[in-house]
């Protein structure tokens, strides 16, 4: 049955295929975004993926309460997918309170909006950083939380608020989904990651070197206990990762119970795999140079899927080959189309 779903960030790299994921189940969706971190445009090639009418814009900031109710108000929502946040570890350790304020604030302003129009079913979008560092693979859902930076600690509060706020009322269902290392682009072209300035995380930094765009990709540390002595992650397709989203939020209105589950892909890959991947996709050459490990890196995870195939039915479908086709099908369309560009005439 058709729902209306509010998507928070739902421009971003995950959002925009969160909301072509929705359309495709047949779902109405309103976007809430601010464009902080993402294109105005990507909402004219959402409309080219999901048809027009499908998808309404919510241009505000998470943390104006005004704004939020109004947009309750506008248009009932079924339910809410809560993706606006901020998500480098770095900046987090330079901007704290920016962290806190955005992420964990955002998250209290929106409870407190969908609490008094009576939306008591979320999405929370979480992250494997809530694991930290526990040395024992895979990544089960009921390990220990920790966290090593600021954008950790908003996730792991984040995560407490949710089960606190069910806990104590029990109108509330919240599917808490801790995210592996999401990739690759939707099969359109149309959308895919498109971080403003150079990109820090692996793949899009690949894609720019495959494209031209930077000189040799870093490759922090081959010094790992890992097979190649390369980082070992746990790759995960965009669109696989949406379809987890659309699982979670058909559980929560369906059951009315709360889950916490692992979106990964169940195995890793090294940084020098997904090199080799990437250049077979893209026919390119990616030169690499050997640096120093990054700050805070840690040598190899990857996710338990038992628990989300148990209580979702969720399994991630899509390889590394796809994962790297569909971004170099997504970086070769951008530059084509020159989106980045023509978004500076796009109207507010
Ligand atoms: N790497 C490189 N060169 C680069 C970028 C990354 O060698 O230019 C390596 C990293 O050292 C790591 C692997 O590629 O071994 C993956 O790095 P990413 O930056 O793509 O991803 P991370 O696993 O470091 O971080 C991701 C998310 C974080 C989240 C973390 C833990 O981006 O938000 O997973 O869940 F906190």
């Amino acid at each position: 049955m058709t729902k209306h779903i509010l998507l928070t960030g739902g421009a971003g790299f995950i959002g925009s295929h969160c909301a072509a994921a929705l359309t495709d189940a047949g779902h109405r969706v309103t976007i809430l975004d601010d464009f902080s971190n993402a294109k105005p445009s990507v909402l004219d090639r959402l409309a080219m993926i999901a048809g027009t009418g499908q998808i309404a814009l919510a241009r505000g900031n998470i943390l104006e309460a005004g704004f939020l109710d109004a947009t309750f108000a506008a248009d009932p929502i079924d339910g809410v997918i809560h993706l606006a946040a901020k998500k480098s570890v770095a900046e987090s350790m330079v901007d704290p309170l920016g962290y806190i304020d955005t992420n964990i604030g955002g998250l209290t302003r929106l409870l407190a909006a969908m609490q008094a129009h009576g939306v008591f079913r979320l999405v929370f979008s979480s992250s494997a950083t809530v694991y930290g560092d526990p040395k024992v693979l895979p990544f089960t859902e009921g390990m220990a939380r920790s966290f090593a930076n600021t954008y950790g600690f908003t996730k792991l509060v984040g995560e407490q608020i949710c089960e606190q706020v069910a806990a104590s009322d029990p109108r509330w269902a919240v599917g808490i989904l801790r995210y592996f290392n999401p990739v690759g682009a939707h099969p359109s072209g149309l959308i895919g990651e498109d971080p403003n300035g150079v990109p820090t995380n692996l793949m899009p930094y690949v894609a720019a070197v495959a494209i031209g765009d930077a000189p040799a990709l870093n490759v922090y540390g081959d010094d790992y206990d890992t097979p190649d002595g390369t980082g070992v992650r746990d790759y995960i397709h965009v669109c696989d990762l949406a379809e987890g989203h659309v699982q979670s939020l058909t559980a929560l209105l369906d059951s009315g119970a709360g889950h916490t589950v692992n979106l990964g892909a169940g195995r890793g890959y090294s940084v020098l795999e997904v090199v080799r991947a990437y250049e077979a996709a893209s026919g390119r050459t990616v030169p690499y140079v050997v640096k120093p490990r990054r700050a805070g890196d840690i040598d190899a995870f990857w996710a338990s899927t038992e628990l989300a195939e148990r209580v979702l039915g969720f399994r991630a479908r899509r390889g590394l080959d796809e994962m790297c086709a569909s971004s170099w099908a997504w970086v070769q369309a951008r530059a084509k189309a020159n989106w980045s560009h023509t978004d500076g005439q796009t109207p507010d």
